[in-house]
C-alpha cells in the first residue's frame, strides 16, 4: 500500500479530556489525514500535510465529512446478534428465556461462520473498528469470529466462553475441558495479525470455584492475553454471587480471589459497584465497559461515571448487544449522556468521545496501537457524513464546531452516518450513495 492522503474536517483526541480542559488542539476544520501502508503518518491540518505530498500520493477529498479515530466496542456478544430486541424482564429472565437459548444453537459451526460473518459486516456499518466479543462456550464459534476477523484484517479479542454451572447442559462445559479449549485457542490464535485473546469466563455465577481458578492460571500461564467477565450489574445477580461464594465480602472479591482482577481486565457494567470495590479496582488497573444501552434496556441501573474518573478506573464503552439496543457507538453516547444527567454528573461532547475511542483503546491496553491518530498508529478510521440526514444537515449548520458539533452527532448520530469505514489504510466498508427506499428495478 502506497502513501495515502484524506482531506475533510478531521478529529481526535491525544489524552483523556479534563473537566475545563478540553484538547483543541485535536480539530482541524480543514483537516488531513496521511497514511502509508496501513500506519498513520501525520494528521493536522491540511496546510501542514499538503507539503509532504508528492505527486504519487493519492488525495481523496470529502465535502461535508468528518475523519474520526474508528471507534472501539469493548464489550459485545456476537451470537447475541440475532436475538437483539428481545422484550420483558431483567437479567436473569431474559438470560433464561432468550440468551441461552440462542447461543445453544452456536453447536451449530456453520450458523457461528455465517452469523460471524455478518455480525463484523455490521460492526464495519456501524463505524466499530475494534471489538473486544463475547463468544459462545463452543470452540468452533470462537474460531469462526477470529477467522472472519482476520479475512477483515480487524483488531479483535475474543474467547470461548467458560460456563461449568447453573446454566442449560448445552453450554456447559468443564473446568478441564474449558481450561484445554481455551489453552488451544490461545496457542492457534493470539498475537496472530490484529487478534488478542481474552479468557471469558461469563460471570462468577456460571463458573465453579475449580474453573475460575484454571481461569486464573490462565492468565499467568499466558501474559497479555485479556480477562473480560461480567460484573455487578444487577442486584439478583449480585445476591446470588454472594450465596454461592461466602467467603467473598463482595463481587469482585470473587475475581480477586482468583486472580481475575489485573490491568488487562475488562469487567462490563459495573452498575453496583460499592465505595471500596471502585478503589480496589482503581488500585488493579482493571476496566470497566460501560454500556448504557443494555443497563437501560434491562432495567439494570445508571452507571457511575463519577465514581470511575475519581477513582481513576478505565473506562471504554460497550454496546453489550444483544442486551444493549444498538451496535452504534453514537447511539451509545447518547444514551450515556442521558444517564449521565440522571446521574447529575453529565458527560461532555470530548468525553464521549473519548469513551468510543481512546479511553476504549486504554481499556483494553491497545492505545498503543489505535484510539487516535498519532504517528505510527494503525490507521483505523472513520468518515462521517455530516449530511447524513436533513435533520442532521440543518442541525448542524447551526453549530459551532468542534464541541457542539461533536455532542449534537452524538445525540443524533447513528449507523447512517458512516460514510466509510478503513481498517489499517483499506477501505473495507462504504455508504450505498441512495439514501431513499430500495425499488425493484420496475
Ligand atoms: N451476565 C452474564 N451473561 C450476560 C449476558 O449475556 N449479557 C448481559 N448483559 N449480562 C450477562
Ligand atoms: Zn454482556
Amino acid at each position: 500500500m502506497a502513501r495515502q492522503a484524506y482531506r475533510a474536517s478531521l478529529f481526535h483526541l491525544l489524552e483523556e479530556p479534563q473537566p475545563g480542559r478540553p484538547a483543541l488542539e485535536g480539530w482541524f476544520e480543514d483537516g488531513g489525514l496521511l497514511i502509508e501502508d496501513g500506519v498513520v503518518l501525520e494528521a493536522g491540518a491540511w496546510d501542514s500535510i499538503a507539503p509532504r505530498l508528492t505527486r504519487e500520493v493519492a488525495v481523496t477529498r470529502y465535502p461535508d465529512a468528518l475523519i474520526v479515530p474508528g471507534f472501539i466496542d469493548a464489550h459485545v456478544h456476537f451470537p447475541q446478534i440475532d436475538m437483539i430486541a428481545s422484550p420483558g424482564a431483567q437479567l436473569m429472565d431474559w438470560l433464561t428465556h432468550y440468551t441461552y437459548p440462542a447461543e445453544e444453537r452456536f453447536s451449530d459451526a456453520g450458523l457461528a461462520r455465517q452469523t460471524a460473518d455478518f455480525f463484523l459486516d455490521q460492526l464495519l456499518r456501524h463505524g466499530t473498528t475494534t471489538a473486544l466479543v463475547f463468544a459462545t462456550v463452543h470452540k468452533t464459534a470462537v474460531e469462526a469470529l477470529f477467522e472472519s476477523a482476520l479475512a477483515r484484517n480487524m483488531r479483535l479479542i475474543s474467547g470461548k466462553v467458560l460456563m461449568d454451572r447453573n446454566a442449560p447442559a448445552g453450554i456447559c462445559d468443564t473446568a478441564e475441558t474449558g481450561y484445554q479449549d481455551s489453552r488451544a485457542l490461545i496457542r492457534a490464535w493470539h498475537g496472530r495479525a490484529r487478534l488478542g485473546y481474552a479468557v471469558t469466563p461469563r460471570f462468577a455465577l456460571t463458573s465453579s470455584e475449580r474453573q475460575l481458578e484454571l481461569g486464573g492460571r490462565l492468565l499467568s500461564e499466558n501474559p497479555g492475553v485479556r480477562l473480560h467477565t461480567h460484573l455487578a450489574e444487577n442486584h439478583e445477580e449480585i445476591s446470588i454471587v454472594r450465596r454461592l461464594f461466602p467467603d467473598c465480602a463482595d463481587y469482585l472479591a470473587v475475581y480477586e480471589k482468583f486472580g481475575l482482577a489485573t490491568p488487562h481486565s475488562v469487567f462490563a457494567h459495573g452498575v453496583h459497584l460499592s465505595d471500596g470495590e471502585w478503589q480496589r479496582l482503581g488500585r488493579c488497573g482493571s476496566a470497566i465497559a460501560f454500556c448504557p444501552t443494555s443497563n437501560l434496556f434491562l432495567g439494570s441501573g445508571l452507571f457511575d461515571s463519577a465514581s470511575a474518573r475519581r477513582n481513576h478506573v478505565p473506562v471504554g464503552f460497550g454496546t453489550d448487544v444483544g442486551a444493549g439496543t444498538s451496535l452504534s457507538l453514537l447511539q451509545t453516547m447518547n444514551e450515556a449522556y442521558k444517564v449521565s444527567q440522571m446521574r447529575k454528573s453529565p458527560l461532555g461532547a470530548f468525553e464521549l468521545f473519548h469513551l468510543a475511542t481512546l479511553g476504549g483503546a486504554k481499556a483494553l491496553k491497545l492505545d498503543r496501537q489505535i484510539g487516535n491518530f498519532a504517528p505510527g498508529k494503525e490507521a483505523d478510521f472513520l468518515v462521517l457524513d455530516l449530511k447524513a440526514t436533513p435533520l442532521i444537515a440543518r442541525r448542524l449548520a447551526r453549530t459551532k464546531p468542534p464541541e457542539e458539533l461533536l455532542f449534537a452527532l452524538a445525540i443524533l448520530g447513528d449507523d447512517r452516518m458512516v460514510a466509510e469505514t478503513f481498517l489499517a489504510g483499506r477501505s473495507v466498508y462504504k455508504k450505498s450513495p441512495s439514501n431513499g427506499p430500495p425499488h425493484d428495478g420496475a
